[in-house]
């Protein structure tokens, strides 16, 4: 009976012992394979940011460091995924897109927001800021609350206003300097109706069309030619399919950085705290270098091509000017009065400010 009993407690203590030594094994081996870089992979939130510009340009950087600034408050706990050139949906898409929730920052031109509400189109209006300070006045003043406001009713959010630029007009067919030249000509321009309207005033006949397709329309000779920001005509190389350009500064191209309001609402204050963070040094940094990016790049286009360059002087711009008006009353019942009164006023104090 002591044999057995002995016998017992042998095996218990062997049991007890390999028990020991298997845990302290584990601990062991966990130690040694533990990989710092998965922790907490698995509750990483990964965020969609499409866009359509290519990346050396005020939105394509924008957009980077935006990602990156994330990042890096975040310890990359949340990683902002940006996906350039229209590469995962064109500007016709990604509203769309945002709204279904497969992705979940977008930042359209303004001009394209016209297809949500038509107040949007009082940025389309010709000439409608004569510089970049004035730009900003109107948006981070009364202009850019209330068209933020008229996102609310499609469960957008609007989180910052980037900006680009001054438009331009490039053209296959003779050099564009007075409102006449462009009778009869073909131009890509945006999904704006205001544009639209502006470019009929002057007889000419405007396609609107995407932004990735708009190399393709000029090569081809779908169009005679468009409108745009110097680091677009840059970045997508529309200078080597066009014999002319003009610097005519005639309408402001710039974006709205927005998500939808559900995604927003459904974060963290932890995580809207970081974004909302983040997003602000991203547009100061934007205000500060877009202008800049822009004039570097039309240096480069005079130094590296054979196009034709010309810039309207202040006469003729005011000559184009006063034929593109009757496009502000035309649109008055569409964006409201009051809207355009707005940016008439911030207008007039400009012209006196120069
Ligand atoms: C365009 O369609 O020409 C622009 O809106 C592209 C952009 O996003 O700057």
């Amino acid at each position: 009976m002591k044999s057995l009993m002995t016998c017992l407690g042998l095996m218990i203590l062997g049991i007890v012992i390999a028990l020991f030594i298997g845990f302290h094994d584990r601990e062991a081996h966990e130690e040694l394979y533990y990989d710092d870089d998965q922790e907490g992979l698995n509750d990483q939130i990964v965020f969609r940011f499409s866009h359509v510009v290519a990346e050396n340009t005020p939105k394509g950087l924008a957009a980077n460091k935006f990602a990156e600034l994330v990042r890096q408050k975040s310890g990359g706990h949340i990683k902002i995924e940006v996906f350039p050139n229209g590469s995962l949906y064109s500007d016709i898409e990604e509203i769309d897109a945002l709204r279904k929730g497969d992705v979940q920052f977008i930042a359209p031109s303004t001009s394209k927001l016209g297809m949500l509400s038509p107040e949007w189109g009082v940025l389309d209006l010709p000439y409608a800021f004569t510089s970049y300070d004035a730009v900003q006045e109107g948006l981070n003043g009364e202009i850019g609350t209330q068209l933020f406001a008229s996102l609310k009713k499609n469960n957008m959010k609007g989180l910052a206003y980037w900006t680009n630029g001054f438009k331009q007009i490039t053209s296959n067919k003779g050099p564009i300097r007075t409102p006449d030249d462009l009778k009869g000509q073909a131009l890509r321009i945006m999904q704006s109706d205001v544009i639209e309207d502006q470019f009929r005033q002057l007889g000419a006949a405007p396609r609107q069309d995407s932004f990735n397709s708009t190399f393709q329309l000029l090569e081809n000779n779908l169009v005679d030619g468009e409108e745009n920001t110097i680091s677009n005509i840059y970045s997508k190389k529309f200078y080597n399919v066009q014999d002319y350009l003009t610097i005519s500064n005639h309408g402001y191209l710039g974006y709205a950085v927005m998500t939808d309001e559900h995604i927003w609402n459904s974060q963290t204050e932890e995580t809207k705290r970081i974004l909302t963070e983040a997003m602000k040094e991203t547009t100061e940094w934007n205000e500060k270098h877009a202008e800049q990016m822009n004039k570097d790049q039309l240096k480069e286009i005079k130094e590296n091509s054979p196009i034709s360059i010309y810039q309207l002087t202040k006469a003729e711009q005011d000559e184009w000017m006063k034929r593109l008006d009757p496009v502000y009353q035309q649109y008055e019942s569409v964006i409201g009065r009051k809207l355009i009164r707005e940016l008439l006023e911030l207008r007039k104090s400009y012209e006196t400010d120069s």
